[in-house]
C-alpha cells in the first residue's frame, strides 16, 4: 500500500481489491467477537472543517475497537482556523500522532498536508473526492450482489465528490458506470479524463436520468447542494428538478436493483421517501460499512508491518 489514502485515481485496482478484502475480515472478527487490537497504543488524529456524523463516529469507534485512540481537531477550534499553515500542522501532528483523517475543502489541503506529514494521511472528504465512502459503498454492494466487475453502477445528481469517487472506484473494479448530471454540473475534468483513459472502462454521462439508469444494478445519488454550497441552495434546487430516484426511474433498472445513498438524505428532493424507505436496508448497510471500511483502510496504513 501507499503511505496515504488520498484519492481512489492513486489506488490500484488490486488495492482497493485488498482493502475490500481486509474490511471483509474485520467485520467477520467484530461480528463474531474476535479480539482486533491492531493498532494498539496508536492515535489517529481527526481534522474536521466541515460537519460529520458518520465519518467522526466510524474512524473514532473504529480506531477504539481496533486498540487505539482517536482525538478529533475542529477547524475552528484548532490553530488551523487561525490560519496556522497546514504544512507546519503536518509536520507537528507527525511528532504525537500515528495518522491523521482530514475531511477539509479543497483536495490540494489534503495532498500538501500528505506531503510534509511523516504519517499516514486519510482523506475523510474534499470538494473533490470521498474515498472512504466509496470503499464502502463498493463493500456493500459486493456483499449483495457477490460480485462488482460486469455490474452496472448508476449515478443520479450533482457531479460532486461522491460522483467522482464513484466512477474511479466503479471502474477500477470492473463495473460500468452510467451518470446523469444537469448541464453545468458535471464531475470533474481529472476524473472524466480517467474515465476516458482506458477503452476497457465502459462510462457514460446523460443528460436523461432515465438514460443513465436503464439497465443498472446499483442506483446511487447524493444531495443537490454539498456542505459549503449552501448559499446555491436555490438556484441548485431549480437546476436538479428531475433529477430524482423515485419509482418511476426504478422500475427502468435492474430487477433487485439496490440504491445506496451516503447520507445524509433529503427526502422529497434527490431520493423520494418510499425508494429511501424500500432500500433502507442496503443504505444502513453501507452506513455501517464506513466502519469496516475504514478499520482496513487504517490496519493497511497504520499497523507495524
Ligand atoms: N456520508 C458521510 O460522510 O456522512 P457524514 O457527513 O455524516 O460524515
Ligand atoms: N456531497 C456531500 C456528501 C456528504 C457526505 C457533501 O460534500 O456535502
Amino acid at each position: 500500500m501507499k503511505k496515504d489514502l488520498l484519492k481512489l485515481l492513486d489506488l490500484t485496482p488490486e488495492e482497493i481489491t485488498a482493502i475490500l478484502n481486509k474490511a471483509d475480515q474485520l467485520k467477520y472478527e467484530k461480528k463474531h467477537g474476535i479480539a482486533q487490537k491492531y493498532l494498539e497504543g496508536k492515535t489517529l488524529a481527526m481534522i474536521f472543517e466541515k460537519n460529520s456524523t458518520r465519518t467522526r463516529v466510524s474512524f473514532e469507534a473504529g480506531m477504539f475497537q481496533l486498540g487505539g485512540h482517536a482525538l478529533f481537531l475542529s477547524g475552528k477550534e484548532s490553530q488551523i482556523g487561525r490560519g496556522e499553515p497546514i504544512e507546519d500542522t503536518a509536520r507537528v501532528l507527525s511528532r504525537y500522532c500515528d495518522g491523521i483523517m482530514i475531511r477539509t475543502f479543497g483536495q490540494d489541503e489534503v495532498e500538501q498536508l500528505a506531503k510534509y506529514a511523516d504519517i499516514p494521511v486519510i482523506n475523510g472528504l474534499t470538494d473533490f473526492c470521498h474515498p472512504c465512502q466509496v470503499l464502502a459503498d463498493l463493500l456493500t454492494v459486493r456483499e449483495h450482489k457477490a460480485v462488482l466487475e460486469g455490474l452496472k453502477l448508476c449515478y443520479i445528481g450533482d457531479g460532486n465528490n461522491m460522483a467522482n469517487s464513484l466512477i474511479v472506484g466503479g471502474l477500477k473494479t470492473g463495473m460500468e458506470v452510467s451518470v446523469a448530471c444537469p448541464a453545468g454540473y458535471d464531475p470533474d475534468r481529472q476524473v472524466l479524463d480517467f474515465a476516458q483513459s482506458d477503452p476497457a472502462y465502459k462510462f457514460s454521462l446523460h443528460r436523461a436520468p432515465e438514460d443513465a439508469a436503464a439497465g443498472a444494478d446499483v442506483i446511487f445519488t447524493d444531495v443537490w447542494a454539498s456542505m459549503g454550497q449552501e448559499e446555491e441552495k436555490a438556484v441548485r434546487e431549480k437546476a436538479f428538478a428531475g433529477y430524482q430516484v423515485n419509482a418511476e426511474l426504478m422500475a427502468l433498472a435492474n430487477p433487485g436493483c439496490m440504491v445506496q445513498h451516503c447520507l445524509p438524505a433529503h427526502r422529497g428532493e434527490e431520493i423520494t421517501a418510499e425508494v429511501f424507505e424500500a432500500h433502507a436496508q442496503e443504505i444502513f448497510d453501507e452506513a455501517e460499512n464506513r466502519l469496516h471500511a475504514q478499520k482496513a483502510v487504517m490496519c493497511l496504513l497504520m499497523e507495524d508491518k
